[in-house]
């Protein structure tokens, strides 16, 4: 059975077939679904989307993206949302130097603050990282976060860096890239982290895999990024299906 760690079900994009997309999930081995927010609204949407769907979990937190709109009254609202029991992480937070939709100092504030939230509610934390490698690094050690754990999602740095989110305890999550033609480094990373600290995602409805690239992706496909993991690894797309659902339910603390 697979765990998609990382999606995005409250987009308007499922509105039309979110049922049908379920059940293509379940047909291709996906037997939980972790639906990551981007900020308040899209919490609440994935608390109500997880308490009517067996299959989902939900993250609540705000998307570097939205850093500059979080105030405390919104964490205070998060540290609410947290105490539902299918509320299973924070995330996903981090910061984005990509877009740098929101200033940078803004996001350094709230991915810190936001770290202290999930210490407080006792949730492990997932990450966004682009184009912030250093940073992300450096904050993730100097808030302490190896207290929290979590996940760094949709990873797309270097061995090195992979290291050094290991050793704080972190997991490596691994999404659609991996089967993109001109794929070097993350295929390195993929052999690098041990198989207990491996997940996979399908961050739908991003970042579809191939060959469906430039469509619109859903969880069924995070078997085409765990064939292409297993491939790499030298298993079977039992075992490592197997072995990523059990670290996901192990971080999560699913039962
Ligand atoms: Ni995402």
């Amino acid at each position: 059975m697979l765990f998609d760690t990382h999606a995005h079900y409250y987009d308007e994009q499922y509105q039309h077939d979110l049922p049908e997309t379920i059940s293509r999930a379940i047909q291709n081995g996906v037997g939980y679904i972790l639906t990551a927010s981007s900020d308040i609204a899209s919490s609440v949407e994935n608390i109500t989307l997880a308490q009517k769907h067996s299959i989902f979990y939900a993250a609540v937190g705000v998307h570097p993206h939205n850093a500059a709109d979080l105030n405390n009254s919104i964490i205070s609202a998060l540290a609410d949302f947290a105490e539902n029991p299918k509320v299973v992480a924070i995330g996903e937070i981090g910061l984005d130097y990509y877009y740098d939709n929101s200033p940078r100092e803004a996001q350094k504030i709230w991915f810190a603050k936001q770290i202290s939230l999930a210490r407080n509610v006792k949730l492990p934390i997932i990450v966004h990282d682009r184009d912030a490698h250093m940073d992300t690094v450096n904050m993730l050690k100097s808030e302490n976060a190896k207290e929290v754990g979590g996940v760094l999602h949709c990873f797309t740095g270097s061995v090195e860096m992979a290291k050094q989110v290991l050793d704080m305890g972190f997991m490596i999550s691994i999404a659609g890239p991996v089967t993109f033609k001109n794929t070097k480094k993350l295929i390195e990373v993929v052999k690098y982290v041990p198989e207990d600290m491996l997940l996979v995602e399908t961050d739908s409805p991003y970042l579809t895999p191939e060959p469906y690239r430039g469509k619109r992706n859903e969880s069924a496909y995070v078997k085409l990024v765990a064939e292409k993991v297993a491939k790499i690894k030298g298993r079977s797309l039992d075992y490592i299906s197997e072995i990523t659902t059990s670290n996901a339910k192990r971080l999560f603390g699913i039962k």
